[in-house]
């Protein structure tokens, strides 16, 4: 048994009863991390790369550092680590100019469990281009990755486009095999690791992608902040996508020189706030990963799961072995938006629907589910005033 005790005292919302079941699309942020949000408001404030002043260096060395920190968190050294406001941004910034030159008949691999973020940036680029998506393959019923995955990469493969984790099933896929494959054939390896930021530890060198990218709110920050790591070599060849101020080195009437270094992609004032947070929010999360956050959540996954699997009139999507704390299930006889309405009646806060994520739920043949996804502040009890809530409305809604 894990002896982590939730924070829920961080949260002080909750402490009137409410059950937030939504971590994987946002999780709460907890108090001390709200903190260094407001602290950097107050002290700190001001811009960033951009004045001489004493208040605008002590901001940018709140935000480089900041930079460092996230870098650490995945392994990646600062100087190749890019913040943009959210994974969505960084995803339509690599399809507009990754460094490929993009021939029709090319193919770019992808899941069929991608997010929407990580699928119509490609889709867009491929009619662009006459290029070729091809799809890694879920286990309908296992919910793993096909067995016959490597059979799509071949010398047409110019990019491997792909999630670390489901976020409606919550599925690990095995990154090193497939950035390995895609290297293979001499392609690009892309990681959306938005889902599963919170939840995996990642060393993007062992990983050994081109690319990888998770957003601040699912790692216990805030919204408007995001890590995009690009691998040295890659980064130089590419162009920024957007233009303006704090990334020109030299500007005439008629031409631009970009800096020589990461901030070349960050145009404009960043959400320094926002990114400052980002960085203690990490901390934060290594703090209750050594209290035995990890273990926690895979017991009370554990716990929903066995729940869930033993009322009949429900069924889940299956997820494999490895998975992050979530789980969809959805019901024959009652749409999964009005079990989500019955839930929010007694305050506990799930998702319904398709998640972003259509090809998937297409491939398991189900319009939408209900998503539990669990965070630092969940408990047993919850689950079980969760399971009997549902009793409830199988009864009531029937
Ligand atoms: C797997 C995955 N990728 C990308 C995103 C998009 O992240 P954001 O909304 O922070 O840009 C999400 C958000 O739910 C996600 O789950």
């Amino acid at each position: 048994m894990s002896h982590y005790l939730p924070p829920i005292e961080q949260f002080p919302r909750l402490n009137q009863g409410a059950c937030y079941f939504d971590s994987a699309a946002t999780c709460l942020a907890p108090e001390p991390v709200l903190q260094q949000w407001l602290q950097f408001y107050r002290e700190y404030h001001a811009s960033v790369h951009r004045s001489s002043h004493a208040a605008s260096r002590e901001a940018t060395a709140q935000l480089e550092q900041a930079r460092s920190d996230i870098g650490q968190f995945i392994g990646a050294d600062a100087h190749n680590l890019c913040l943009p406001a959210s994974t969505t941004i960084a995803l339509n910034m690599l399809a507009e100019q990754l460094p490929i030159a993009w021939q029709a008949g090319d193919e770019i691999v992808l899941s069929v469990a991608e997010h929407h973020a990580n699928l119509l940036p490609w889709q867009r680029l491929a009619k662009r281009y006459q290029l070729r998506l091809r799809w890694l393959e879920l286990d309908r019923h296992s919910g793993e990755l096909a067995d016959d995955w490597q059979q799509l990469f071949n010398p047409r493969t110019k990019l491997l486009a792909v999630t670390a984790a489901s976020n409606v099933t919550g599925a690990l896929l095995p990154l090193p095999e497939l950035c390995t494959a895609a290297h293979a054939v001499g392609a690009l390896a892309v990681v959306d690791a938005a889902q599963a930021a919170a939840h995996v530890r990642f060393n993007v060198h062992s990983i050994g992608c081109d690319a990888l990218v998770f957003s601040a709110h699912k790692c216990y920050g805030v919204t408007g902040a995001a890590a995009l790591y690009m691998q040295p070599q890659l980064w130089p060849q590419m162009q920024p996508w957007l233009l303006g101020g704090g990334m020109v080195a030299q500007v005439s009437r008629e031409q631009a020189q970009w800096v020589d270094a990461i901030q070349r992609f960050e145009a404009g004032t960043p959400d320094s706030a926002a990114i400052v947070t980002f960085a203690a929010a990490l901390q934060w999360l290594e703090q209750q990963q050594q209290a035995g956050l990890h273990d926690y959540l895979a017991q009370l996954r554990q716990q929903l799961l066995h729940g869930l699997q033993q009322r009949q009139w429900l069924k889940v999507l299956p997820s494999g072995a490895a998975a992050t704390p979530l789980v969809s299930f959805y019901s024959d006889t009652i749409h999964a938006y009005d079990l989500a309405v019955w839930l929010d009646s007694v305050d506990i806060a799930v998702r319904a629907g398709s998640h972003c994520a259509q090809p998937l739920l297409q491939h398991f043949g189900v319009e939408s589910v209900v998503r539990v996804s669990l965070g630092a502040y969940n408990t047993a009890q919850q689950i079980q005033h969760l399971l009997s809530q549902l009793d409830q409305a199988h009864a009531l809604l029937i």
